[in-house]
């Protein structure tokens, strides 16, 4: 079989490639399946709390990944600016993964511990108040909804199907630690945690 005949017979040429790429991309993905760093948490990790768990859903209602990535690269002016690179064992229980593609605002992947309760309060209610320049949007409405917890427990029973390590003790403690707070609350008691495991490592 020479060339000639595999370019003039698009049926061939098409079964080739096909083998020829699955080939390629077995050998990329095939190996990272067996790598214990890929799917192994880091030494301390915990999962979120409930609470931490409704403010990182309500993050993804109000849409803050769209303007905030979580992912740090391995670039010097990006490990500068925001603390160290981001590593497959910190993210292991995150269901969806949050990583993003567009800053608009800056990665929040280590904001944990960076500001106060308070100046995160004042930043949502109105972004202007803290950063005169700033062209987030205000959101006052997460001080006015109290969440009741009705399904966090189920939430949390999920997360422990598809492998996150939440004990019985958390599940059925899950509606009393939400139940009665802010929305608010919640997404700074997540905010809050981002970050800090590899920043007390460092
Ligand atoms: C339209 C884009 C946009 C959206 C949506 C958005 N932000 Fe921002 N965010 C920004 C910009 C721009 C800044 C930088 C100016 C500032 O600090 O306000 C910022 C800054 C921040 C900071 C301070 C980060 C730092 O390191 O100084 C936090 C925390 C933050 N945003 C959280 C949130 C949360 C939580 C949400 C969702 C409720 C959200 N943002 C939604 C654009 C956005």
């Amino acid at each position: 079989m020479n060339h000639q005949f595999i370019e003039k017979n698009l049926g061939v040429m098409i079964i080739l490639i096909v083998i020829a790429v699955s080939f390629g991309g077995a050998i990329e993905i095939i190996p990272l399946m067996f790598q214990k760093v890929i799917s192994e948490p880091i030494k301390g990790l915990k999962p979120l709390t409930a609470l931490q768990l409704e403010g990182r859903d309500i993050y993804i209602r109000e849409g803050c990944n769209v303007c905030h990535s979580q992912m740090i690269r391995p670039l010097r002016a990006e490990v500068e600016r925001y603390g160290h690179y981001s590593v497959a064992g910190e993210l292991v229980y995150n269901h969806p993964f949050l990583w993003g593609s567009k800053r608009t605002g800056p990665d929040l992947a280590r904001v944990g511990g960076l500001y106060s309760d308070d100046w995160h309060r004042a930043h949502l209610y109105n972004p202007r108040a803290v950063v005169p320049e700033s062209n987030m949007p205000a959101y006052p409405w997460l001080f006015e909804d109290i969440l009741d917890g009705e399904i966090t427990a189920d939430k949390l029973a999920a997360l422990r199907v598809v492998g996150v390590p939440y004990t019985d003790e958390d599940i059925a403690g899950a509606k009393a630690m939400v139940a009665g707070r802010t929305e608010a609350e919640a997404l700074i008691d997540y905010l809050q945690q981002l970050g800090l495991l590899i920043k007390a490592r460092r």
